[in-house]
């Protein structure tokens, strides 16, 4: 499936990535985070390289060797990325949201060191959501022939099956494919592996065999290209 090595297909696009998970700090050792690894991304990035695309790739939080022939824009908390992705979208042929932006973040961020309580009290802490990245490039596209993909690991549950959330949320965000994980029976996180459903906002619907994230990226440029080349 190493397509990357003999298609030249993103020859002359710039395409922007976003990877790893951001960090909403509470104090100046403490922060909101989540496990995402970056491997998704980062895979993406390389991938693109290997089919002749010029990448930025915005990385939240990853501990991975920086891909070569990538620009790398290091970013920590929701809001950083999303400047350094809205930024790097303007003239982007197509952007990629393969990272975990914290959903919330603390209203207040203490200066010095949150202390405990001598009377075993623990503090409450208030949280204000974070701007939805994938929403606004998704509204407000540098280009308009741009192509914006997003990513959702979902469960199913009593108010609908995988297919159903992803469904919702890809019209809720107003991307143009949505690359769904069933997490149902297990994590995706920090794994080699990755098992998708490519949703596209035609209707489209393409299920990804079981492979690793460099074939899974490759599938999702596949799609990419498609849309950008017809
Ligand atoms: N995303 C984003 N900005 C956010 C949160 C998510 O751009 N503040 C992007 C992610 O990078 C991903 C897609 O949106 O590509 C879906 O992320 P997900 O967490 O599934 O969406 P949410 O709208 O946060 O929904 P949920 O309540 O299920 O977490
Ligand atoms: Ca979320």
């Amino acid at each position: 499936l190493a397509r990357g090595s003999d298609v030249d297909d993103l020859r002359g696009r710039h395409v922007v990535v976003s990877a790893g998970g951001t960090r909403e700090p509470l104090d100046p050792v403490r922060f909101l985070g989540n496990r995402s690894s970056g491997l998704q991304g980062y895979a993406l990035a390389r991938a693109a390289v290997a089919r002749g695309a010029e990448v930025t790739l915005v990385s939240a939080n990853v501990t991975l060797p920086d891909p070569a022939g990538v620009k790398v824009v290091r970013v920590g908390t929701t809001s950083e990325l999303r400047d350094a992705v809205v930024s790097a979208a303007a003239a982007a042929d197509a952007v990629v949201m393969a990272a975990a932006p914290a959903d919330f973040r603390p209203v207040d961020v203490s200066d010095s060191k949150i202390k405990k309580a001598d009377d075993g009290t623990a503090p409450t802490i208030d949280l204000v959501q974070n701007p939805d990245v994938l929403a606004e490039i998704s509204r407000e596209r540098g280009r308009a022939d741009s192509v914006v993909v997003g990513f959702a690991a979902e469960t199913g549950d009593d108010a609908g099956s995988v297919l159903d959330h992803a469904r919702a949320k890809l019209a809720r965000k107003g991307c143009d494919l949505l690359v769904v994980n069933d997490v149902s029976g297990g994590a995706v996180f920090g794994s080699p592996d990755n098992q998708a459903v490519v949703l596209g906002s035609d209707g489209s619907a393409t299920e990804v065999p079981r492979g690793t994230k460099a074939d899974l990226a490759h599938v999702i440029w596949d799609h990419v290209a498609a849309r950008l080349n017809r």
